[in-house]
């Protein structure tokens, strides 16, 4: 028994530690040290059954506001994502995309994985019809401008719209990611639990976010082919899920 470690040990061995003498009597000379390791292997289960990161078992995606669809295509490059579908999309239209979204595109259509244009995440009931799917993501959603609609920002009546939208197309238990900078100024400007509760999700759990997880993926802005990402250290997914 000294021998053995926690990694050592199925369920069968903890509920026959848990039973023993040694693990209920505290007088016992090895209660604390067998106390500890059914502590930290119950630990240890639970961060396998929870892991913290939602970018696991995203099943049939649909990615919408690609851009140059690098993250579609880094996704479908990383291990361990679960990934078994997926439609990427860009808001422009075939013509309108960068060279390195054809490129990309190219190298996802020979994965067998579909590629459209011109798809506004506030109107997909415009172009996709009937198809579910487990995981819609959204990467840095940002319409280019700073002008209010409606009164608000353009980027919360955006992510509003897409809440909305997407709704009709996650199966049973689906659920939506989407990454921004985490920031007060980006906080506000999406204002994502209100967004959340307009579209009829429950609050939102978020997880920090890094780009350098995702290799091959080269974030982009809306209007130009730099990066807003250089300005920001610290970024955040937000995952929602239905009422
Ligand atoms: C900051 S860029 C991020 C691009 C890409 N997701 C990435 O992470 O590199 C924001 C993207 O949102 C897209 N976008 C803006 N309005 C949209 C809409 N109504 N529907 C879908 N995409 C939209 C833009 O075309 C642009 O590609």
């Amino acid at each position: 028994m000294s021998y053995l470690t926690q990694n050592d040990l199925s369920k069968e061995d903890i509920n026959r530690l848990i039973g023993s003498q040694a693990y209920r009597q505290s007088t016992h000379p090895d209660h604390n040290r067998l106390q500890t390791l059914v502590r930290d292997w119950f630990v240890k289960e639970y961060d396998k059954a929870t892991p913290n990161t939602p970018w696991v078992n995203l099943g049939d995606c649909l990615l919408v506001g690609e851009g140059n669809l690098s993250f579609a295509r880094s996704l479908t490059d990383k291990p361990k994502t679960g990934v078994t579908g997926m439609v990427a999309s860009t808001y422009e239209t075939g013509n309108a995309v960068s060279d390195e979204a054809s490129k990309n595109a190219k190298h996802l259509k020979q994965k067998g994985i579909a590629v459209l244009y011109g798809i506004d995440a506030r109107k997909l009931e415009q172009k996709l019809k009937g198809i579910k799917f487990d995981t819609i993501i959204f990467q840095f959603p940002n319409v280019g401008s700073r002008d209010p609609k409606y009164g608000h920002n353009p980027n919360h009546i955006l992510l509003r719209g897409f809440l909305k939208s997407a709704a009709s197309y996650l199966k049973p238990d689906g659920r939506i990611l989407v990454t921004t900078v985490n920031s007060p100024h980006y906080e506000g400007a999406f204002q994502v639990t209100e967004a959340a509760e307009f579209a009829g999700y429950k609050q939102p759990v978020s997880y920090s976010f890094d780009p350098d997880d995702f290799t091959g993926y080269v974030h982009t802005n809306t209007n130009d082919d730099d990066s807003a990402l250089d300005n920001h250290a610290k970024f955040i997914t937000w995952e929602f899920r239905l009422s």
